[in-house]
């Protein structure tokens, strides 16, 4: 009896294990927090580039036009929420396209990850989350720095 009891705790041990291996790895997205934290997110994020003075004079045209800056808010959020494996489709210009004639260097380009960065700490996200998210907007530079 107690053998048969012991074994059953085995069993359930070892199941459990398995169980666990074979969970698949929750989408970036949904460890962010999905669309709502997202948004809080790029709203921190926009805040703190309109008080940058090393890049926010690049976005005085939008932060003149609410219209204009609302779309490039929702813009934001949805290429975010499409690159992290959200159901948002990002409907904007490429990257090259949107940064063309611009000259940001990659000062400017830093500048701007620090404020994501910044934003992303606000709303405690952890480590693992900021660093791929991060990671996956650094392989965008080559298209934005230099256009
Ligand atoms: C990974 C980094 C970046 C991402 C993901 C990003 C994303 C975007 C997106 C989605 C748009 C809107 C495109 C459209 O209108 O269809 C945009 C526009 C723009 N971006 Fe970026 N961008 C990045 C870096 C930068 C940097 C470093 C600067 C300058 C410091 C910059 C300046 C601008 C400006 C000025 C606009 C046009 C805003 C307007 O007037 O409507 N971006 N960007």
């Amino acid at each position: 009896m107690k053998k048969s009891f012991f074994m059953l705790v085995v069993a359930t041990l070892i199941l459990g294990a398995c169980k666990k291996e074979e969970e698949p790895q929750k989408s970036l997205y949904l460890r962010l927090g999905g669309n709502a934290a997202i948004q809080a997110v790029i709203d921190q994020f926009i805040a703190n580039v309109a008080a940058d003075a090393r890049i926010n004079a690049f976005f005085a045209q939008a932060a003149a036009d609410p219209a204009r800056l609302k779309k490039l808010r929702d813009n934001l959020v949805n290429q975010i929420g499409e690159a992290t494996g959200g159901p948002e489709k990002y409907t904007g210009l490429d990257m090259k396209t949107a940064h063309k004639g611009m000259k940001i260097t990659d000062a400017h380009f830093n500048a701007l990850v620090e404020d994501l960065s910044l934003a992303l700490d606000k709303f405690s996200v952890p480590a693992m989350e900021k660093t791929e998210l991060l990671t996956a907007l650094g392989g965008m530079r080559a298209d934005i720095v230099g256009q």
